[in-house]
């Protein structure tokens, strides 16, 4: 009995994703056979290809020195890529933003925070802009950052951080509209209110038009969409590393206001997300109205060994919900 145990214990933690076939919170390889390194990640679509961005986390977790609440962390990596035709299979493209290993001063230095990147193709420039969460070992600097790109595999060269218009940023995505232009939206005001910042032309700074959503309700890790002409927004509580009851909330402009339709998870652990947090959405190509929710099992004392989970999106009019299946496939 005990000999079956151990031989069950030992397949599911080996079991991988097979051909196909979405597993979420199974470990993940690569076309080389190694595990996918890119957690709080965005995908772009881009000439037939996505291209998935996501923090390269190093392999030894360590608590923050002199930070009191649970601040694990792993030395910043830079931010990696991965190229997918058919969202199955995935090359490994590189760390495509590298950290900073000279420079201790660095905004990307290994020492410092870099989360959350997401990425996208800026047509009048032609250049791929990268924006991403920058931060200090206590979380305290709460800064945005931007990179760019002639290509979406780089090297991107970093540019700066910035807290946008003075307020702080953490939790950050980055959202192109159909009309072209571009937006941040990050966590502000002590992580209590979402800010959402209309980007300049090029994609590279804040301009001064910001809508304040969700406001003081403490709501981080969003992740942006759009469908039927209307945005929504999913997201997470703030509680660290562990996981909370996820919301969704609609509007019918990108700068709200939003309107909060509650958790959209359904199943086991509906209420802790399925031990995950939100980090992107991503439309399917060639499949209007097809949306995958993309987020993160955080394994907070070994973070390179965070999960992901993605599952379908399934609409009922306005609404809309996220139900967990051991394994899927798109239809
Ligand atoms: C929650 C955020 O969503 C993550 O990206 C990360 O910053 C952790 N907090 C750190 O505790």
């Amino acid at each position: 009995m005990r000999t079956l145990s151990i031989i069950i214990t030992a397949l599911i933690a080996t079991t991988t994703w097979a051909q196909g076939t979405f597993t979420p919170g199974a470990v993940w390889n690569d076309t080389d056979g190694n595990p996918i390194n890119a957690h709080g990640g965005g995908i772009m679509y881009h000439d037939g290809t996505y291209y998935w961005y996501g923090e390269y986390k190093g392999h030894h977790t360590y608590r923050s020195p002199g930070v009191g609440w649970e601040c694990y962390r792993t030395d910043a990596g830079g931010v990696s890529c991965y190229s997918s035709r058919d969202l199955y299979n995935w090359k490994w493209e590189g760390v495509v933003l590298e950290p900073d290993t000279v420079n201790p001063y660095s905004d990307i230095h290994p020492t410092m925070v870099i989360e959350r990147p997401k990425v996208v193709y800026n047509e009048k420039t032609g250049k791929f802009v990268m924006w991403m969460h920058i931060d200090n070992h206590n979380y305290g600097k709460a800064t945005a950052g931007v990179a760019v790109s002639d290509s979406p595999t780089g090297k991107f060269t970093y540019i700066e951080s910035m807290r946008p218009n003075g307020s702080e940023s953490r939790d950050i995505t980055l959202y192109k509209d159909d009309d072209g232009k571009a937006y941040i939206l990050f966590s502000s005001e002590g992580n209590g209110t979402m800010h959402i910042c209309l980007l300049t032309d090029d994609y590279l700074r804040p301009t001064t038009e910001v809508a304040r959503n969700f406001i003081g309700q403490s709501r981080e890790a969003p992740a942006v969409f759009k469908h039927n002409g209307k945005y929504y927004i999913v997201s997470s509580g703030c509680t660290g590393w562990s996981p909370n009851e996820a919301d969704c909330a609609v509007a019918d402009k990108i700068t709200g206001p939003y309107k909060q339709l509650g958790n959209p998870c359904r199943g086991n652990n509906a209420d802790k997300t399925f031990y995950g947090q939100s980090t992107f959405v991503l439309p399917v190509h060639g499949k209007p109205g097809t949306h995958i929710m993309m987020f993160d099992r955080w394994n907070k004392r070994k973070l390179d060994d965070s999960r992901y989970i993605w599952l379908p999106i399934d609409f009922d009019g306005e609404k809309f919900t996220i139900t967990w299946n051991d394994t899927w496939s798109l239809r």
